[in-house]
């Protein structure tokens, strides 16, 4: 496995959980090897190297990868995010950005009316194309003139393998088997024409899938005000990118959420979402569970599905019985302190 703790707070985090995979492997009985790189904003002030190539080519020899987060307040924006974090994804080809929506018991949001048994939905985000392909330029940059032209790449085989992706997805979950695409065909109309005749045409072979269609400024007030209708939702980089911190904010906040990066035949990433909080690197108060629950989502994704279900249950408990709050130095216990109550459980539990 390879390990990117990266920028900020993103070690602190990592190394929580570390504590729980080296706790879960030891009990379910599987190995795991780490190979660690130390990428981000102080490796590029150095060298000028965002993902020099030969660490790449050792990166890809890994099974699957455990990333921190990406971002540093002294390297100009873009740099470290294109240059490592969308590279990765990209020529990784983890075309599914997947991002659980889930509010544990015990976790205060804003919205006081709705508990956990409301919110619970999975965003399946296209995580290689879009308008992060990259495609589009200027003219005549730097005049009153200037043009600046971002184009939104749609192709019919990227849309198709995330759609199906997310149908299988929520086969898979087997809850209220409803699949919603999210996106924008009032306006949007050639790239989400693609979008929604691709998404009639995959439904087709999935006959116990509801499905559904919101426009994505409408979703964005539907998740706030039902999010129980939610079960399963799919939809573009961009929009998926978006909706997905309100989801955050939705089971608690950033130190809450988890997303796991999606190559179904290569090579995945899984990260705690939140960003690399430079105001609180290095004083041990963030929250770690985002990131153990990264860890959680990497072990179902590899199909050690016993020990993902343990550390699920880790964090219900700490959450609900041990933890003050789960805003950075609002928890009652430090950055480690979290992940350490956590491993305890864990070590105390029978394997089932
Ligand atoms: C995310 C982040 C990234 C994105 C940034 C850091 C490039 O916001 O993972 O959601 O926009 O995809
Ligand atoms: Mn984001």
């Amino acid at each position: 496995m390879a390990v990117i703790p990266g920028d900020g707070t993103g070690p602190e985090v990592i190394a929580e959980g570390l504590k729980v995979l080296d706790a879960v492997s030891g009990k379910y009985g599987f190995q795991l090897s780490f190979h660690r790189y130390d990428l981000g904003g102080e490796l590029y002030k150095k060298t000028g190297e965002a993902l020099p190539d030969e660490v790449f080519e050792s990166i890809k020899k890994c099974q699957a990868i455990y990333l921190g987060a990406i971002g540093h307040p002294d390297v100009p924006p873009g740099v470290l995010e294109k240059g490592i974090l969308l590279r990765l994804r990209f020529e990784l080809d983890q075309y599914v950005n997947l991002r659980p929506i889930k509010l544990y018991p015990g976790v205060e949001i804003p919205l006081k009316d709705k508990g956990s048994e409301d919110i619970d939905f999975v965003v399946v985000r296209e995580n290689t194309e879009g308008l992060y392909a990259g495609a589009g330029g200027y003219l005549r940059r730097g005049t009153p003139h200037e043009v600046a032209i971002q184009e939104s790449i749609n192709t019919k085989m990227g849309v198709e393998r995330c759609i199906r992706y997310a149908f299988d997805l929520c086969r898979r979950r087997n809850q209220a088997k409803k699949l919603t695409l999210c996106g924008k065909t009032n306006v949007l109309t050639y790239a989400f024409d693609l979008w929604k005749r691709t998404f009639k045409e995959v439904a087709q072979a999935y006959p116990d899938i509801e499905t559904d269609y919101a426009h994505v400024d409408a979703l964005c007030m539907w998740m706030i005000k039902n999010p129980e209708r939610f079960d399963v939702i799919v939809t573009d980089n961009m929009f998926g990118d978006i909706i997905t911190d309100l989801g955050a904010i939705l089971q608690g906040g950033m130190g809450m959420a988890a997303g796991a990066n999606i190559n179904p035949e290569g090579i995945s990433m899984f990260e705690p979402i939140g960003g690399s909080a430079p105001k609180y690197a290095g004083q041990n108060i963030v929250n770690p569970v985002a990131s153990i629950l990264a860890v959680q989502l990497m072990l179902d994704t590899l199909g050690e599905t016993d020990a993902a279900e343990m550390i699920e249950k880790a964090v219900i408990k700490v959450l609900a019985q041990d933890l003050k709050g789960v805003a950075a130095g609002q928890m009652g216990y430090s950055t480690s302190e979290v992940g350490d109550l956590i491993v305890e459980f864990i070590i105390q539990s029978k394997v089932s």
